[in-house]
């Protein structure tokens, strides 16, 4: 685990703009920078860095957060993974805590598996395109399967000489331990001898998500029946196959963009289909899926496209697999190839364009698919036919998501012919069924722990749903309603200007003798945050939407501890979704800047002598809002025959009054 200590260095020196400067070319605008957003396809800047607060924001998208939040949203990294990326562009050292000797012992280990794995994957590119020998069998081989120079690096392929010990006389000569050059399986260690695994064959690195080499599947050149086609790293500490897609590395950004993620079964079938312009595509490296892998798709989308080549024993086989990423919640499509053919041969064999019109004709979603597939084989048997409504209903029961199994259960009954009741009650036999194993489940998993190091998984739930809320598309604003509005923008004047002094005025009545009001008028100066403070109190207002009214505790905290507010440690909340919603409320602010039109300086100062009068419409606003509503539910009560004292609606509106003079509204 990193320390906090290292944690908080890292905050400390990262400078956002730096940071997303890698991957996104920035220009300046204003105090600020813009740039094409990295999320998706556009032509007119909407992603936004500022360097004063450090925090960025895309515009096209809704998403936006501090430098940390940045790399795992555009690398997908995870929160430690981010750290460490930090850590390594700013030269600080990681301080790791809570760790045994034994977990520090296990934790170099993995690191000297890496950096053997590394060498080795360079060894073998530089190996394939700088010798005689590498040029002539290696980079042959891959010429001949059609694939270029810049896939042969996107992909970092490489060769493997056809001697005993060239790699490993080669890594030793470098300083790597023979004792890694064992675990990660590069070099078989037998009695006194040891020579190189992958002794003669194309290699193909396998990244993990973050593009370390975890491990290589080495592939044969010679037609020799009796050894393995392919040949993978043994499993080890850094390499689990069942945790890997191969290619994933290299699709993560085209899946994320696309929102779909092409599943297919080879190495070459990626790398091919990567070739010609399709990107969001990974391999399950020939196995079954698991769900793992499912998991690391469901990081970046939440639909999966599922190739099948085009054999027919092969579909069979594989369509088990699939009921496993419907659990998982995910869209699974299915996309068959002709007969003898597989995504690799097909994308050599046609254009860019008509791979992608195929792709896109020839999807079916996968219940259906998987119905009439089914049937085929039945054959109108009534015993078989009866054993396929079972294996549908179980497929279509593990959607969590129930309005898209009732979907399913009314299609499937037209095109099986047969009544949806049958069908439902069916599923609901296997649902019960279903949720007593998953108590059983959730009972042994209490006692596992997770990574305090990782976020949590509702994490990008959680910051969807801020955005969706506060944010995010016309859809969600109108579903706000008129009391998140107010409460937002007291939300907002506190994050902006909540340190700023500003004048206020107060009225004070004074009845005379003759019973005469006057109200006279007295200045004073205090902080917007406090002021905010002290006239909501005056009312006991509660914010009815739960993440401003979670920020305002958040505000007033600062305030009673400090007396003033600390905004960055609300952009770096540890609470997801209070850091989202502030950094989204600061950054709409300087929306304006991505078209130009406003210079800043002249909006701020108006903006300041406008303060006071800024905070108390604010404030009365909703006020306003919360007494209409008081008095709407009294009258309501009051209709419905409950006793209600006429006394309290009148002076409820008497105070609506008194309010909406204030606001200089007419009634
Ligand atoms: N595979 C494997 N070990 C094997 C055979 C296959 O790991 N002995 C995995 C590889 O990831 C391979 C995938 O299963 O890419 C699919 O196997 P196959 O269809 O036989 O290979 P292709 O990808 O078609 O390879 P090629 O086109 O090079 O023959
Ligand atoms: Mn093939």
């Amino acid at each position: 685990m990193i320390s906090r200590s290292t944690i908080d260095r890292v905050f400390e020196s990262a400078r956002v703009e730096e940071v997303i400067g890698e991957f996104v070319q920035l220009k300046k605008a204003g105090s600020n920078f813009k740039g094409l957003s990295p999320f998706v396809d556009e032509k007119s800047p909407s992603f936004m860095v500022s360097p004063v607060k450090q925090i960025w924001k895309d515009f096209s998208t809704g998403k936006g957060g501090n430098a940390v939040s940045f790399l795992m949203e555009h690398e997908h990294y995870t929160y430690p993974e981010a750290l460490r990326w930090l850590a390594k562009k700013y030269n600080i050292e990681i301080e790791e805590t809570e760790q045994t000797s034994e977990e520090k012992a296990q934790m170099n280990e993995r690191e000297s598996m890496f950096l053997v794995s590394k060498f080795a994957k360079d060894y073998f590119h530089e190996t394939m395109l700088n010798t005689n020998k590498g040029k002539a069998i290696g980079l042959s081989y891959f010429k001949e399967r059609g694939f270029t120079n810049d896939t042969i690096k996107t992909f970092e392929l490489g060769y493997c000489l056809d001697e005993w010990d060239g790699f490993t006389n080669a890594a030793l000569a470098k300083g790597y331990g023979l004792k890694y050059l064992a675990s990660t399986g590069l070099t078989i260690v037998k009695e006194n001898k040891q020579f190189d695994r992958f002794k003669g064959r194309v290699m193909f690195p396998i990244h993990s998500m973050s593009g370390r080499i975890l491990g290589f599947g080495g592939r044969i050149l010679t037609a020799d029946k009796k050894a393995a086609k392919y040949l993978n790293s043994p499993e080890s500490d850094i390499y689990h196959k069942s945790k890997i897609l191969y290619g994933l590395y290299q699709a993560k950004k085209e899946i994320a963009k696309q929102d779909n993620c092409y599943l297919v079964e080879g190495y070459t079938d990626v790398i091919s289909f990567h070739q010609s312009g399709v990107e969001n595509v990974v391999a399950s490296s020939g196995t079954a899926l698991t769900s793992d892998q499912i998991r690391l798709v469901n990081r970046l989308t939440k639909n999966i496209t599922v190739l099948f080549d085009g054999d027919a024993a092969g579909v069979r086989a594989s369509i088990r697999g699939i009921d496993l990423i419907l659990e998982q919640g995910l869209n699974v499509k299915v996309v068959q190839f002709p007969d003898g053919e597989d995504p690799d041969s097909f994308a050599k064999a046609h254009s860019t364009t008509e791979l992608k019109e195929y792709l896109e004709d020839k999807a079916q979603d996968f219940i259906n698919f998987k119905v009439s597939l089914l049937l085929q084989d039945s054959n109108n048997d009534p015993i078989k036919k009866a054993g396929v409504i079972r294996d549908i209903v179980t497929s279509i029961s593990k959607i969590p998501d129930g309005i898209k199994r009732e979907v399913y259960v009314q299609e499937c009954a037209r095109i099986m012919d047969i009544s949806e009741r049958v069908l439902f009650s069916e599923l609901a036999q296997l649902l019960k069924k279903d949720i007593q194993e998953k108590n059983k489940i959730a009972k042994k998993q209490q006692f596992s722990q997770q990574d305090p190091n990782e976020p949590p998984p509702e994490y990008f739930l959680e910051q969807e749903q801020a955005q969706m809320g506060v944010v995010k598309g016309k859809v969600a604003i109108e579903k706000i309603d008129q009391l998140s509005i107010l409460e937002k923008e007291i939300i907002r004047i506190l994050l902006l200007f909540g340190n700023e002094e500003a004048d206020f005025i107060e009225d004070i009545e004074n009845i005379d003798e003759d019973g005469r009001v006057t109200i006279t008028h007295k200045k004073y100066s205090n902080l917007v945050s406090a002021e905010i403070y002290v006239q909501l109190q005056e009312d006991e207002i509660e914010f009815t939407n739960t993440v401003f009214q979670n920020i305002y505790v958040e505000i007033i905290h600062h305030l009673n501890q400090f007396q003033k507010l600390d905004l960055d440690a609300l952009i770096n909340h540890e609470d997801k979704i209070i850091a989202t919603t502030v950094t989204s409320i600061l950054m709409d602010e300087e929306k304006h800047q991505l078209s130009n039109w406003e210079s800043k300086n002249i909006y701020v100062t108006s903006a300041l002598e406008l303060l006071p009068k800024l905070v108390n419409d604010a404030v009365f606003n909703l006020r306003r809002v919360l007494i209409g509503k008081k008095i709407d539910e009294l009258v309501k009560q009051s209709t419905e025959d409950v006793q209600i004292d006429l006394e309290t609606i009148k002076n409820y509106t008497g105070l609506k009054m008194k309010l909406f003079r204030k606001l200089n509204r007419v009634v």
